[in-house]
């Protein structure tokens, strides 16, 4: 059989004969695109996913005896739970200079709500400068350069639908000051977007299937398969430090984190996370949960909403610890789930408006409302694979100026705000006057970049001016 008859049959048997519709009508080489591009697709899991997240809705089971996760508190000499930061800040340290972390982004999402042409990465993120967020990490890494005179590898995941452009946009900045062999850039897997009436895989033109990106949680599998993983070993890495590509103010190597990630006595160094206290039980960010023994993520949508108004006797939100997607993978975790043939994470089902073409005519549809199903795997579903993982609290505007939306929260405006507000509380640490307003709130717009310092105490070995101007605009 030709490889368009093997195709043909495979197709037939799991009912999507429909992809090949405009086969005949293709040239050479696009024919052969479309073949190859379908014979790359998980085509044996398409029915039972269909049935499974289609036809039917997964049902959200509550875990027995879910309860708040314990966490690390942000002052370490809470009531709550004391534990020594200092030992926890050498002990990072002591791995950063051993040159057993690497920093790890994931990029490959579609970056769709912000309405930004490319890589969400090359976004003009800097409060004064516009600096993308690909060169505040960066930043962060010539920082660590200068500081511990190491320099820490960079893996960066995009999707086959970015790889490219993201490549293109290090090499035409120069890798940002960084060694080009110090970068490593994989393209994530993708999954087929599916009909949400009918489960048919869609096509996004008459050559072309419409797919998506796999999830973060891809990232497990695609580590191993791109070889990076491999690398990491032989380079005598031992912990990734794992965050999305969405947040400025992302510490990037963050020492104290690290330390306790690889040496808390409760910690297995599989997977560990960062929180921030919800502001409203309603706020639309996931909260770490525990239940049988093992610490996990549950999507707002999906716990309850009567739990997550609960309240503790002093009046606090209950299920409290809101996930800014930020932890510490270990190598050996990673390799141990990426390696093992059982692994997989769940996936998870987003209704989404997926532009596509018409599978009898040909002709393009814009959708007005959500026409198509899009399967992703979340990372933090591997939290409950770990044997004992740790949850340690942080300040919102120290580490969580998320661009997510085009205006409203998770803005640029607001993350802009959120970059001044952290410069200033910094800058005054160091003595500096910062002017406020009436709300108290910084009259001015400031940047601090991760090269210059990433803590009020980094910051008191910059030079620094004595005040800071009203309504002005200042980078350091
Ligand atoms: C995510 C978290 C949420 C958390 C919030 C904090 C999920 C499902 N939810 O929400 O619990 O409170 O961040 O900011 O993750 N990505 C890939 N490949 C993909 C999909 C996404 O690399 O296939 C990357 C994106 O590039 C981005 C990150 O994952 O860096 C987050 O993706 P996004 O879908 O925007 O998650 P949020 O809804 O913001």
């Amino acid at each position: 059989m030709t490889t368009f008859e093997t195709i043909r049959t495979r197709l037939a048997a799991i009912d999507q004969a429909h992809l090949l519709n405009f086969y005949s009508t293709l040239d050479a080489d696009a024919q052969a695109a479309l073949l190859a591009q379908i014979d790359s697709l998980p085509l044996g899991d398409i029915p039972a996913l269909i049935e499974g997240y289609v036809k039917h809705k997964p049902a959200f089971v509550l875990p027995k005896g879910v309860a708040p996760a314990p966490y690390y508190p942000h002052a370490p000499a809470s009531k709550l739970r004391p534990w020594d930061k200092a030992a926890a800040h050498l002990h990072g340290e002591k791995l950063i200079r051993a040159g057993q972390v690497a920093a790890f982004v994931v990029a490959g999402g579609q970056g769709s709500r912000l309405g930004y042409e490319g890589p969400k990465g090359c976004y003009p993120a800097g409060a004064v400068t516009g600096k993308p967020l690909f060169e505040l990490f960066a930043e962060n890494i010539l920082g660590v350069h200068d500081r511990y005179n190491v320099w820490t590898p960079w893996y960066i995941m995009t999707s086959p639908l970015n790889h490219e452009a993201t490549k293109s946009f290090f090499e035409s900045h120069n890798f940002f000051g960084l060694p080009n062999d110090l970068v490593r850039f994989f393209p994530q897997g993708v999954m087929p977007s599916l009909d949400i009436k009918t489960g048919k895989v869609l096509l996004s033109s008459k050559s072309e299937v419409a797919t998506n990106p796999d999830g973060h949680g891809g990232c497990i599998r695609a580590l191993h398969h791109s070889g990076a993983l491999a690398e990491m070993q032989s380079r005598g890495i031992k912990h990734l430090s794992y965050f999305q590509v969405d947040n400025p103010t992302v510490r990037v190597i963050d020492p104290v984190f690290i330390g306790l990630h690889a040496g808390a006595a409760d910690s297995s160094a599989e997977m560990s996370s960062k929180m921030v206290p919800k502001v409203a039980p309603e706020e639309k960010v996931g909260v770490f949960c525990h239940a049988g023994g093992k610490t996990q993520v549950l999507e707002y949508s999906d716990l309850p909403m009567d739990l997550q108004r609960e309240r503790t006797p002093d009046g606090a939100i209950k299920f409290i610890a809101g996930s800014i997607a930020i932890h510490v993978l270990g190598v050996e975790f990673v390799h141990r789930l990426a390696t093992d043939k059982a692994f997989s994470l769940p996936y998870h089902r987003a209704e989404k408006k997926i532009p596509c073409v018409d599978p009898a005519s040909g002709s393009p549809i814009t959708p007005t409302e959500n026409n198509g199903v899009k399967l992703e795997k979340f990372v933090f579903d591997a939290l409950e694979l770990c044997k004992a993982s740790i949850v340690l609290e942080t300040d919102r505007v120290e580490e969580f100026a998320p661009i997510k939306n085009a205006s409203g929260s998770d803005s640029p405006e607001s993350s802009r705000k959120l970059q001044t507000l952290r410069a200033a509380r910094w800058l005054e640490a160091c003595g500096t006057q910062v002017p406020r307003d009436a709300q108290g709130q910084p009259d001015c717009t400031l940047e601090i970049s991760p090269r210059t310092a990433t803590s009020p105490e980094e910051l008191r070995h910059a030079k620094l001016p004595k005040s800071i101007e009203r309504g002005s605009k200042v980078a350091l």
